[in-house]
């Protein structure tokens, strides 16, 4: 609109000027325009006096001086998070509820709920981002990040921003994605408001140290952008905004102690595996879930290998040394429940380096020797790194603080609360083997095998996951690909389309090695093969026969079919082995999209893409 005297308030001279002025101007210009107007003007109302204001001001602010803070930018903040297993999300929301604390307009999404093309629109952006595969972004963050990653991205002008970044120090990828966004955001022109923070698995202080700084740098802006008086308001909401949101009674930081129902071992007898059948009670936890989630368990390590490195360190059993917010505990228990013993990281190698004057430590840290350092590290665990390097007689009170919190495991939930109130399932394989010259066991799959009996207790947190679900509408049909372990979620599914009377078709693709003895749960899905909860079932055992034959290849067998259900809309969903098993079932995907549907290898690719945006090609890998 061009500005006069008869459509504005602006005299003929003042119109002449703005409208040189409005159409060079970008739109985070317009909003950063728009936003000190605000201010300025915010700051002539709360001239008013006090009767007049329409409503009264929160407690902390009324404490400050007159004028409240007046923003430069409207107070609008947008949260994009990506997550796999929720961790993310639970920060970007826990960022969102304290923005909206501080008077923010907030809106928190999935990065892939969001439509990129009004990225220019955007007041302020934050980014809480996991990483996963080999330093890949999480599914739902591969549309955005593909975009921001594109020369479709645009200009950002200035535009405030911050990045979270989650991941895990044992990953020669340390939170990659969240780096990358982080560089990206800034070569577009945005302006960075608070230092990205990098997350361990052990990321809640991390997390709120990174949110707090967050709303310190806003409170700051607005101090900035508004007058002297205004300042000390801006003071007043990041203390309000500081104010912990209230939690819910069981969480990852307060776990439910859940008793032990039953523990069965699925495999028969003469099988290499040993697959759990764990069920635990909720009973009084207040903790609900739906099919599709996970739950996290808190382990503790084996007491054989707490005891090891007590001995191969030279330590004392009793005595006491700091674990974090547990206070100081006897070293037998810290190393039992508190601190992880059976990985080695770069930086817990780096620190002992240091703290020990190691030369040999030193040398294998230092930079140049990357390729060395990750040899080693692979299949090692402390006490490897103690008898190694020699470090008998490092004091632990010193040592010992060095070494990560045990991070909880997480595992698909097997049952439906509709078909087992206050109860959940689970389907945990023991992981054992052999690395240089020792037996290795997987921290909580054999504290669940060994010791998990009835009537002992796991503490357990429920870790939602929106993206793996059942399809809304009943009728919807799905394919679930799940070998192994990763047929655990598929169990739940088809109790809880059991119990719902869903009408929609399905089909089971389920693998293992032997199928006299691996065939989990083979009572239950002949069930409902026979009940018709269950459509269709193809199985691979891949060592039942000369060659290997796996889910994947039981796909391509049934190429036409399954080409027919995925045009007739079925969901698909892949769970179980990321490392090989995804990939190949992917691979399995695209060969059937282009035989069957007569697509090119892109618009093979494509298909399986929009699949995936529109939540029709789920996966839970891991
Ligand atoms: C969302 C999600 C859902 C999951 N669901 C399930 C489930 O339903 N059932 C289930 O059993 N697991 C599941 N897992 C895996 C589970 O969380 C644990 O990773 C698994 O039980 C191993 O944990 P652990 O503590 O026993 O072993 P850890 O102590 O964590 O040791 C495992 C590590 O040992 C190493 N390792 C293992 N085998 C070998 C080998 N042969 N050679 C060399 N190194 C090896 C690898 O580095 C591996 O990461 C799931 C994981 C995720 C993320
Ligand atoms: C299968 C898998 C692969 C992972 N790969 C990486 C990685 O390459 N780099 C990294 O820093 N963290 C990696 N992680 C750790 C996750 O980023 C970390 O657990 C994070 O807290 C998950 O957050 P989310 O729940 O929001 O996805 C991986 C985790 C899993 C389960």
């Amino acid at each position: 609109m061009v500005l006069h005297e008869t459509n504005s308030p602006f005299r003929q001279d003042q119109a002449e000027l703005l409208n040189k002025l409005l159409p060079t101007l970008t739109d985070g210009q317009r909003i950063w325009l728009s936003g000190y107007l605000a201010a300025t003007v915010g700051a002539a109302v709360a001239a008013v006096p006090a009767a007049a204001a329409p409503q009264a001001a929160p407690a902390a602010l009324q404490a400050a001086p007159a004028a409240p803070a007046a923003p430069a930018l409207p107070k609008e903040a947008t949260v994009l998070y990506g997550s796999q297993t929720g961790n993310s999300k639970k920060l970007a929301n826990r960022l969102g509820d304290r923005l909206k604390g501080a008077g923010y307009e907030v809106t928190v999404s999935a990065m892939n709920d969001f439509k990129p093309n009004t990225l220019k629109k955007v007041a302020r952006l934050f980014i809480v981002v996991s990483t996963h595969g080999e330093g890949d972004p999480p599914d739902n963050a591969l549309g955005f990040y593909e975009f921001l990653h594109s020369k479709r991205a645009p200009q950002l002008d200035g535009m405030p921003f911050a990045v979270l970044a989650l991941g895990d120090t044992s990953y020669e990828k340390f939170c990659q994605t969240g780096k990358d966004f982080d560089k990206r955001l800034e070569e577009l022109g945005g302006k960075r408001i608070a230092p990205r923070v990098d997350c361990d698995v052990d990321f809640e202080d991390a997390a709120s140290g990174w949110i707090d700084s967050v709303l310190a740098a806003l409170a700051s802006e607005e101090a900035a952008a508004a007058s002297a008086p205004a300042a000390a308001a801006a003071a007043a909401v990041a203390a309000v905004a500081a104010e912990a949101p209230a939690q819910p009674a069981y969480s990852r930081t307060h776990p439910f102690r859940a008793a032990v129902l039953e523990n069965l071992n699925l495999n028969g007898r003469g099988s290499e595996r040993e697959t759990r059948h764990l069920e635990l009670s909720l009973e009084g936890s207040g903790l609900t879930y739906e099919p599709g989630d996970a739950l996290g368990i808190y382990p503790e390590n084996r007491p054989e290998l707490v005891e090891e490195l007590i001995e191969a360190a030279g330590w004392k059993a009793d005595e006491l040394v700091p674990a974090g917010k547990d206070g100081d505990l006897p070293l037998a228990e810290a190393l039992s429940r508190h601190y992880e013993i059976t990985l080695l990281t770069r930086p817990l190698l780096q620190q002992a380096a240091e703290l020990t004057g190691s030369a040999k430590l030193k040398e294998l840290t230092a930079p140049g020797h990357e390729q060395e350092l990750k040899d080693y590290i692979a299949g090692r665990d402390l006490v490897d790194l103690i008898r190694g390097f020699d470090l008998k007689g490092v004091p632990a009170k010193t040592f010992v603080p060095l070494l990560r919190k045990l991070p909880p495991r997480l595992y698909s939930i097997a049952s439906s609360l509709k078909a087992h109130p206050d109860e959940v399932h689970l389907t945990i394989r023991k992981v054992v083997y052999e690395a240089h010259g020792r037996t290795r066991y997987g921290v909580c799959s054999t504290y669940v095998a060994e010791r998990a009996e009835p009537g002992s207790e796991l503490p357990v947190f429920v870790q939602h996951n929106e993206n793996f679900r059942l399809p809304a509408d009943p009728d919807t049909p799905i394919i679930m690909i799940g070998p192994g372990t990763g047929v655990a979620p598929f169990r739940a599914f088809l109790e809880e389309r059991e119990e719902t009377g869903a009408g929609g078709k399905s089909w089971l693709f389920y693998g293992d090695q032997h199928f006299l003895t691996d065939f989990l749960y083979q009572i239950e899905w002949q069930r409902w093969l026979k009940d018709g909860v269950l459509t269709r079932m193809d199985v691979a055992f891949s060592r039942d026969q000369e060659h290997k034959i796996y889910v994947q290849h039981r796909m391509l067998e049934k190429a036409k079919e399954l080409y027919a259900w995925l045009e007739e809309g079925a969901v698909v969903y892949v769970c179980g082995d990321k490392s090989r098993m995804a990939h190949d079932v992917h691979a399995a995907l695209e060969t059937i999209l282009r035989q069957e549907g007569g697509l090119s290898e892109e618009a093979a690719a494509e298909y399986l893409k929009r699949m995936q945006q529109e939540r029709r090609y789920q996966r839970d890998v891991y």
